[in-house]
């Protein structure tokens, strides 16, 4: 049993080195316990160590780290790490630390010089935290700063996993401090309506919150000012509910922008519509980098009905109720108002696991060579998104990641002058935009081609290759307006339509049987190849589109 300090392998840098346990691997992971007052989430449970340690690491927790998450330092040993007695030996041997709040500076001073530490930062509140770490000469990765708008960095994004655990506590919490059943019952007393819920801001959390409250068989209404988010409700079995005011609630990257006046009062009607009707409110209304808007005030909370619950979500930055208290449950006029700010951190088992699963994520990104060395590799989008100091130097705030040009255009009216052009993202090509001379060339060589084909090609021909170029162009411009988002969906069906080829191939295939030895024949083995190749492409294609359906099955 390993209760020692364990050696770090790779830095050089650590006077407190000891007995060189591991020394077959590469950099050593530590993983401190969380000193945040009530903070019972861990940055890595005992499943992702054996990941990790797959991938070349070594690692060591803090002893007692995964107690409030039910991970024991047995399971832990059991998995391949070692466990540290004290949070100073874990720091001052561990090449690279996962923690999940913001460091204290008293953590940050234990740490290693030149160290990696990857988690929660908030570099744009947390100033000196930032100067502490360049003196530190550090290398952070703020799992904060993800690029978010990168399909490939959805893995990693411990945002929207965190988020989603905590919608999902925030109706448990509400269900728990309302007095009756959610869903309606037919007993043989009479008759139970069932709960009518009201979540504002249909976000991760929101979204998460949604789907809770309908599967607990609540009614389940929703507002949101991004419109482009209704079709998510009512996929969620939720109803949307519109302000009745024309407005472009988007602000491009997925989040809001903050509304005019008049739309902000013909939505505070609607709200107040909305309390008095409804059972229960959650709200997670928030536009990042402002207060949260106080969309439930004092007058709607009057005027619901007695035993009502609000959950306010954003308590953290404010609170979308005027009556709410951060980090606490009161109750006012009759209405319980829970202010709770650590919702992830009340199911601290499954929070933890997903937020080491994201970690993992970002560990294979930084270690593809899967030799326990992580390689800060600055020129990918997502992992430069994400440092916000490098060996000392601060590199925060990361310029916009290239994305295609569909996902661009929004992101563009939000002012991200630094964004560049050219396709990057998921299922996306391109690279820099064409020079304009380059482009005259290949558009000029085109032609002559074409004008080749056209010259010489039979009538027959001709025809057929229209129809090709035409259904080229049009698939193209097609595709190329998909948002990236949905590339992965649209991939697999497309796949799957690719079973179209497979009829034109049987077609000419036919002649094959007996025919061998024809002059035609290699048309037939062309179809037969184009068969095989679109058969791997289409049950491929449904394969893909089954595993996401099971995605959204209970
Ligand atoms: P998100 O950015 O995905 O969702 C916020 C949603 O609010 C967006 O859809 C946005 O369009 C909408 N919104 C903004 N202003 C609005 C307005 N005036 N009216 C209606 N909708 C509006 O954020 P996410 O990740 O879902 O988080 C939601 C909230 O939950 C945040 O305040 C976050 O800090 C908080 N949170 C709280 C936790 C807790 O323990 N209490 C844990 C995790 C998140």
């Amino acid at each position: 049993m390993q209760t020692g300090v364990p050696n770090g392998t790779t830095s050089g840098t650590n006077p407190a080195a000891v007995a060189p346990e591991t020394s077959k691997a590469g950099q050593r992971i530590g993983v401190p316990r969380e000193i945040f007052p009530g903070e019972k989430r861990v940055a890595t449970v005992p499943e992702v160590v054996e990941k990790l340690i797959k991938l070349g690491f070594a690692v060591s927790v803090e002893s007692g780290a995964g107690d409030a998450a039910n991970c024991s330092d047995d399971s832990y040993r059991a998995a391949g790490a070692q466990i540290v007695d004290t949070a100073a030996a874990l720091w001052a041997t561990s090449d690279i630390v996962f923690k999940v709040c913001v460091p204290t500076p008293a953590e940050v001073d234990m740490m290693r010089e030149g160290g990696i530490l990857i988690g929660f930062i908030w570099p744009a509140q947390n100033p000196e935290l930032m100067q502490q770490l360049t003196a530190k000469k550090a290398t952070v990765l703020a799992i904060d700063a993800l690029p978010r708008m990168l399909s490939r960095a959805q893995k990693m994004d411990a945002l929207t996993s965190q988020a989603g655990v905590a919608g999902y506590r925030a109706v448990i919490e509400a269900a728990n401090a309302f007095g009756r059943f959610f869903n309606g019952q037919i007993t043989a007393a009479g008759k139970v309506q069932p709960a009518k819920v009201f979540i504002a801001g249909a976000g991760v959390a929101g979204l998460a919150a949604i789907g809770t409250a309908v599967g607990l068989g609540a009614i389940v209404r929703a507002n949101d000012t991004r419109a482009e988010v209704a079709d998510q409700v009512v996929s969620l079995g939720g109803e949307f509910v519109k302000v009745d005011y024309e407005e472009e609630g988007s602000g491009g990257g997925g989040y809001a922008k903050v509304m005019s006046e008049g739309f902000q009062q013909a939505q505070r009607d609607m709200y107040a519509k909305q309390a008095r009707e409804v059972d229960i409110i959650i709200t997670t209304a928030l536009i990042p980098g402002k207060p949260a808007p106080k969309l439930i005030t004092a007058e709607m909370v009057k005027t619901m009905k007695p035993g009502s619950v609000i959950v306010d979500m954003a308590a953290e930055r404010g609170g979308n109720c005027e009556l709410t208290v951060p980090g606490e449950a009161v109750v006012r006029h009759d209405v319980t108002i829970v202010g709770y700010t650590d919702l992830a951190s009340r199911l601290a088992k499954q929070s933890s696991t997903l937020y080491g699963s994201n970690l993992w994520r970002l560990a294979e990104e930084l270690c593809k060579a899967k030799d326990g060395i992580a390689n800060v590799n600055m020129e990918d989008d997502a992992i430069r998104g994400l440092t916000v100091t490098k060996d000392g130097t601060i590199t925060w705030p990361a310029p916009a990641p290239k994305l295609p040009a569909a996902a661009t255009a929004p992101a563009k009216a939000a002012a991200a002058p630094a964004a560049k052009k050219g396709g990057h993202g998921h299922g996306g090509g391109g690279g820099e935009p064409m020079a304009g001379s380059k482009l005259a060339i290949v558009f000029g060589v085109a032609a002559a081609l074409f004008w080749l084909v056209g010259n010489s090609a039979p009538p027959a021909f001709l025809s057929h290759f229209t129809v090709f170029v035409l259904a080229c162009f049009v698939g193209y411009m097609v595709v190329w307006n998909v948002k990236p988002a949905l590339h992965t969906p649209l991939m697999s069906v497309t796949n799957a339509i690719s079973s179209i080829i497979a009829i034109g191939a049987l077609v000419q295939v036919s002649p094959l049987a007996g025919a061998v030895g024809r002059p035609n024949d290699w048309i037939s083995w062309v179809a037969a190849a184009g068969i095989v190749l679109t058969a791997i492409n289409m049950f491929g294609g449904f394969a893909v589109t089954q595993r996401m359906l099971a995605m959204f099955r209970k």
